[in-house]
Parts: structure tokens; C-alpha cells; sequence
């Protein structure tokens, strides 16, 4: 028995095998109203299907001005729980646990679809007022935020709370807070944005404040049963950045307020940035944590191949493989990986794609 397709269980919540989908944002929204379309369901379904473990449908704003792109999927409002609803019953039937990442994008908001180039919005185009720690802007290109209020702050984190109680209402087993990519709450955490003075910046305890009250305010109207997960950059790679050793130290924090798994990312708080890309780059960070704080992890990142899946979790550096890029190529990658691993892919391959395993 391979490692890979050993169950998983969390709080009330057990995952088949140990693959998870990494969430990656489809900016298909077309009535730019947040509600899933028919392109989710088809997409996450045919995933849920080729066998994963665990679907973690993509970046899903917590509020309009917090969507990355006007396409983006959102839980600000109870009209946006139904088309949901369907698309977790839908990955649920196909075996897959079904999971969310809710977000706000911060002063990374209102750019166009990476087909349409990626860079902010003009006010032409539907641009609305970004929000960060500060009125530091992305980059020369990007609008510059407004910096946020304390009592705007509590906004946040109601948002936040209110999203998490929509996706329990949705169906959804598995919530993740998105705390990565230079999106708000990573924002909150670098120093390289936040340069606040007041409770919310400063030092570590400043700096991670929101975080905190985020995922405490989540946690609360989130079931016990089901598990709360946090993506983290677990380091910016630039000097004077948020490093692993703040990672660890937030981790040991978070298990405290009731997280259940850290997804070990990276980078994105500044553009242009060089990173050390190579297959499993971001697992050191996922084992590090794992091993310091007594968290479990999911690693994730350039894990292309089922040998080294197992691998990283036969040596110990991680509970959970995320894989992005890998099942947007090939949706039965888990299949094709059980039959590698196992020499059969046996009751994860669905009886009408039974043939392909006969020479
Ligand atoms: C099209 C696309 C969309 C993405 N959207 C998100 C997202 O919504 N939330 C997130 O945390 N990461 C997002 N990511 C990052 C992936 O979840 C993943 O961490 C990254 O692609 C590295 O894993 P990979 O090498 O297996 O693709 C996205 C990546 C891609 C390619």
C-alpha cells in the first residue's frame, strides 16, 4: 500500500488518498456576480472524478473589492451560496471532499484575467478602490491603496466570518483562508507592505494580528467537525521579508486557535522577484513547519510525478500533496498514479474507465 493512497482524517472529515487540489482561480464568472457557472462544475467535477482526494475550489473573494479580477468567484453575499451548493454536492458524489479558499486580494484586486494580460484595471474598465496595510502600492503599475482603518479592519475580519458561514451553508467540508501570495492578509504579515505603527502593524505580534482574528472569527461560526486550513507564503525570499521562522511561529500560534493544516506556498508579495523553481521547491517549507510545529501540512508546487509524491510523503515532509498545474493537464492524474504506485487503480477508477487499464 503506497503512502499516496492512504486515507486522511481531520476533525470529522476523512480525504480517500492524500492528493488534494491546489486552488487556482478559473476568472470565469462572466456576469462578473461571483456566482459559479456551469465551467465550474464541469471543471471541478472531471477533477473530483479523475480521483482526488480533496477539491479545493479556487480563490473565492469575502468581499466585490477583495475579487483579483471581476470574473472571480465570491461568498459576499447569500445569493452566491446556491451555485455553490450544487458544485460541492457535485465534487462530493464523485468521492472527492469538497473544500473552499476564501480570500481578499487587498492591493493585488481589480486586474484583468491573465488572458487579458494580468495588469490593473483602468476606471474604463470597471476598475473599484483597492485596499492594504498601507498606501504602498503592488507595483509602479498597480492603483495605490487606501490604507485600511482600524474600524474598516473589523470589517474585514466580519467578512471573513460571514464568507465562512456561507461555504458551511454551501456544503463545503474543507475551508481554507487564503494568507499567501501577497493578497491582504499575507500583506498584513510582510513587512516588506505592512508598515503600520498602530496594533495591526510593527512587530510580529502586530503584524499577524489580523491573521489571528481572522482565523479565530472564522473558526467560530466554522463547524468543529470540519477542518480550517491556512495557505501561507511561507517566505517572501527577499531580505528583510517574512521568513520560514515567522511561518513556524505563526503555525505554532494558529494550531492554538483551533487551524487544522497549514498548504505551504510562497513568494508574491512583490513582482519580479527570482525564486529557485524546481520540482517540490516549497516542500523544505512545508517539512520545516510540519516538524516545528507539530502541524499537519500539505506541500504543493512543481509536484509533477507520482514517485515523487509518494516520496515526500514517505520521507515524512508532509500529510497532504497539492497539485495545481498537474491536474489542470491531466484531471486523472490521481488515477493514473494509483495504477503506478499500487499496479492497479482499483475501486479510485470509475468502472466506465476501467478499459484503460487493460493492455
Ligand atoms: C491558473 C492558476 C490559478 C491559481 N489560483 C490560485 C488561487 O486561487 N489560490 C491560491 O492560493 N493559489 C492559486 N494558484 C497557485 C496554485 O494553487 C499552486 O500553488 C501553484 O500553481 C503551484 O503548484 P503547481 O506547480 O502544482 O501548479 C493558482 C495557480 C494557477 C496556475
Amino acid at each position: 500500500m503506497s503512502h499516496l493512497f492512504t486515507s486522511f482524517t481531520l476533525r470529522g472529515v476523512t480525504l480517500r488518498n492524500r492528493i488534494g487540489m491546489s486552488p487556482m482561480c478559473q476568472y470565469s464568472c462572466e456576469a462578473r456576480d461571483g456566482r459559479a457557472t456551469d465551467w465550474h462544475l464541469h471543471h471541478y467535477a472531471a477533477r473530483a472524478i479523475g480521483g482526488a482526494g480533496l477539491i479545493t475550489v479556487e480563490a473565492t473573494a469575502v468581499e466585490a473589492r477583495g475579487r483579483i479580477s471581476p470574473q472571480d468567484t465570491g461568498l459576499w453575499d447569500d445569493s452566491q451560496i446556491e451555485p455553490l451548493a450544487e458544485l460541492a454536492a457535485t465534487i462530493r458524489r464523485y468521492g472527492a471532499v469538497p473544500g473552499i479558499q476564501i480570500a481578499h486580494a487587498g492591493r493585488k484586486a481589480a486586474t484583468f484575467r491573465p488572458w487579458e494580460g494580468g495588469g490593473p484595471l483602468r476606471e474604463a474598465d470597471g476598475a473599484w478602490p483597492v485596499i492594504g496595510p498601507g498606501a504602498l502600492p503592488f507595483s509602479e503599475a498597480h492603483q495605490t491603496p487606501s490604507a485600511l482603518t482600524v474600524e474598516e479592519i473589523a470589517g474585514i475580519v466580519e467578512a471573513f466570518a460571514q464568507a465562512a458561514r456561507r461555504a458551511n451553508e454551501a456544503g463545503f467540508d474543507w475551508l481554507e483562508l487564503h494568507g499567501a501570495h501577497g493578497y491582504l492578509l499575507h500583506s498584513f504579515l510582510s513587512p516588506l507592505a505592512n508598515q503600520r505603527h498602530d496594533d495591526y502593524g510593527g512587530d510580529f505580534a502586530g503584524r499577524t494580528r489580523l491573521m489571528r482574528e481572522v482565523v479565530a472569527a472564522a473558526r467560530a461560526v466554522w463547524p468543529d467537525r470540519k477542518p480550517l486550513a491556512v495557505r501561507l507564503s511561507c517566505t517572501d525570499w527577499l531580505d528583510g521579508g517574512w521568513a520560514i521562522g515567522d511561518s513556524v511561529a505563526l503555525a505554532r500560534q494558529l494550531a492554538r486557535l483551533g487551524v487544522d493544516l497549514i498548504d505551504c506556498s510562497s513568494g508574491g508579495i512583490r513582482p519580479g522577484v527570482a525564486i529557485p523553481l524546481e520540482p517540490g521547491y516549497q516542500v523544505p517549507f512545508a517539512e520545516a513547519i510540519r516538524h516545528q510545529s507539530g502541524l499537519p501540512v500539505a506541500a504543493v508546487g512543481l509536484i509533477l510525478s507520482a514517485e515523487q509524491a509518494e516520496g515526500i510523503l514517505s520521507e515524512g515532509k508532509a500529510d497532504l500533496v497539492y497539485l495545481g498545474r498537474q491536474l489542470l493537464r491531466e484531471p486523472n492524474w490521481p488515477l493514473h498514479a494509483a495504477a503506478d504506485l499500487e499496479g492497479r487503480a482499483g475501486e479510485l477508477m470509475p468502472p466506465q474507465y476501467r478499459w484503460t487499464l487493460e493492455r
